[in-house]
């Protein structure tokens, strides 16, 4: 097996990349939204937290697309976390990965005072219970400069009683996995693996395991919940700017 090089990194963020589009239909697409919102808002020069980064998809795409801007990459993962630093290596000191607990209320420490310009977030806050998730708003309106922005993308539930609604996102998604899989695409359990097989990796798996160990399921909060969340964390607005069936990338300033 090769050593666990920065070029070894990139290849298995790749494999992330379309491990995870297999998940979501229109990923790059929401990625795209997100960073085009950075684009008309945020300074040339802005710090953005990457918040619960995995190997740091996000990071990577604004540091590509915005040579002046700077990412700060959160996350609990400790194999995801080590993945991320090979794979963005040829950053440099543009992006630094640090590890944090969202469900720990001191986890902005890891900022080390830093007031970022923008909290990007996908796929992540979904797994968060409502009394965490509120407070994870009201901690990143806090770090968050004023005006500053915060743009999560992810499967949010469906009002009740639109049961055509919830059959049209279960086709999409057994659609897009269906494709994606036939073209090639890793299961997530497959690319885990490879992942948790590494040599160098290994030991962090049994650490992974211990730390997510009894965290609850997914508590399927709605759009809605979101933003009357982000309004009682005192942001000014907060809402979708882009929706593909249940899935959504919701925009809130500070
Ligand atoms: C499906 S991955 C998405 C990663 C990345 N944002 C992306 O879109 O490729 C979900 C991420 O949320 C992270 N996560 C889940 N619970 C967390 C917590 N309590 N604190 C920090 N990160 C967490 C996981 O470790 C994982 O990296």
């Amino acid at each position: 097996m090769s050593a666990a090089t920065p070029a070894w990194g990139r290849a298995q963020l790749d494999a992330w990349d379309r491990q995870q589009a297999a998940y979501i239909n229109r990923r790059e697409d929401r990625f795209a939204v997100m960073l085009d919102v950075l684009a008309e808002v945020a300074p040339a020069d802005a710090v953005i937290v990457d918040l619960a980064c995995g190997p740091g998809s996000i990071s990577d795409r604004a540091l590509r697309r915005f040579p002046g801007m700077t990412c700060l990459a959160v996350d609990y993962d400790p194999v995801l976390l080590a993945l991320g630093r090979l794979a963005l290596a040829e950053h440099g000191e543009r992006v630094s990965f640090r590890q944090a607990d969202l469900w720990d209320p001191r986890w902005t420490e890891v900022l080390a005072g830093e007031r970022p310009h923008a909290v990007l977030s996908s796929t992540a806050l979904h797994w968060l219970p409502a009394d965490v998730l509120t407070r994870v708003y009201r901690d990143v309106g806090e770090v968050l400069r004023p005006g500053g922005l915060l743009l999560n993308a992810d499967h949010l539930r469906q009002p009740g009683g639109r049961p055509l609604f919830e059959e049209l996102g279960r086709r999409d998604d057994a659609a897009t996995q269906a494709r994606d899989h036939a073209a090639g695409a890793q299961s997530w359990d497959e690319w885990f693996a490879t992942i948790a097989g590494h040599p160098q990796l290994a030991p962090l798996a049994a650490e992974r395991a211990r730390r997510f160990a009894g965290r609850p399921a997914n508590p399927d909060l709605s759009l809605a919940f979101h933003v009357a969340a982000l309004r009682a964390a005192r942001f000014r607005e907060a809402g979708p700017v882009w929706q593909h069936l249940d899935d959504y990338v919701v925009l809130a300033q500070r």
